[in-house]
């Protein structure tokens, strides 16, 4: 039996209604029949503190950290602003490093302009991380693709279910393989910098 994966979407928009965290909530249903647990962080909801490393870690923090631990797999869906993500969105990402190690990145969009300079942006960010990108993004474009607050665009519709199934079947392959590597002694991989990275304290 194949093993469950954990996705968790993150939602980077400040705004009701939002594309791109209707775009994700598809995905994520999508994700589910593939034999995944999902989870939704909305931004708009759980409003992070600005990340300040000069102060301790907020207790909200803390509890968002727990489920980003514990998450195999992201997607995180942004507007595009200015050609880039939301500071929403960036300000999460800048909550978290170690966390994000290791893991597979898939991204979505809601832009005019296909988004792509955005979603190179959050690729840059992961790969700092040295988490892996799926390597095609999603990108909406509102006012086409969306009609009474529901997708009315067919191809799109069929993308993201094409994202759900290529997220958890990639993470899964470099999730093992890095579990694999994580315990073994072998000197020379990736993950060998993470077996004193992610030890518990
Ligand atoms: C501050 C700001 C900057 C924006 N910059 C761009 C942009 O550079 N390119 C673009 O296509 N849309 C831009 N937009 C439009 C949003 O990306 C678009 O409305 C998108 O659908 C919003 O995503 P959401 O519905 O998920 O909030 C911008 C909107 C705002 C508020």
């Amino acid at each position: 039996m194949q093993s469950t994966i954990n996705i968790l979407g993150v939602a980077g928009s400040m705004r009701a209604d939002s594309y791109s965290t209707k775009a994700l909530k598809i995905v994520l249903e999508f994700a589910k029949k593939y034999g995944t647990e999902i989870r939704l962080l909305d931004l708009s909801k759980t409003v992070l503190t600005l990340r300040d490393p000069s102060m301790p870690v907020s207790w909200q923090v803390e509890e968002v950290a727990k489920i980003v631990v514990g998450a195999d797999a992201f997607i995180l869906a942004s507007p595009d602003y200015h050609g880039s993500m939301s500071g929403t969105l960036k300000n999460f990402l800048d909550h978290f490093f170690k966390e994000f190690g290791g893991k597979l990145f898939g991204f979505i969009v809601a832009s005019h302009e296909k988004g792509l300079t955005a979603m190179d942006q959050m690729r840059t960010v992961m790969r700092q991380c040295y988490a892996w990108s799926m390597p095609y993004g999603m990108s909406v474009n509102g006012e086409q693709d969306f009609a009474n607050g529901q997708l009315i665009n067919t191809e799109v519709y069929m993308r993201l279910e094409m994202l759900a199934r290529d997220l958890v079947v990639y993470s899964r392959l470099i999730r093992e393989q890095f579990a694999r590597d994580l315990e073994s002694s072998e000197p020379s991989t990736f993950a060998a910098h993470y077996r004193t990275l992610l030890k518990p304290v």
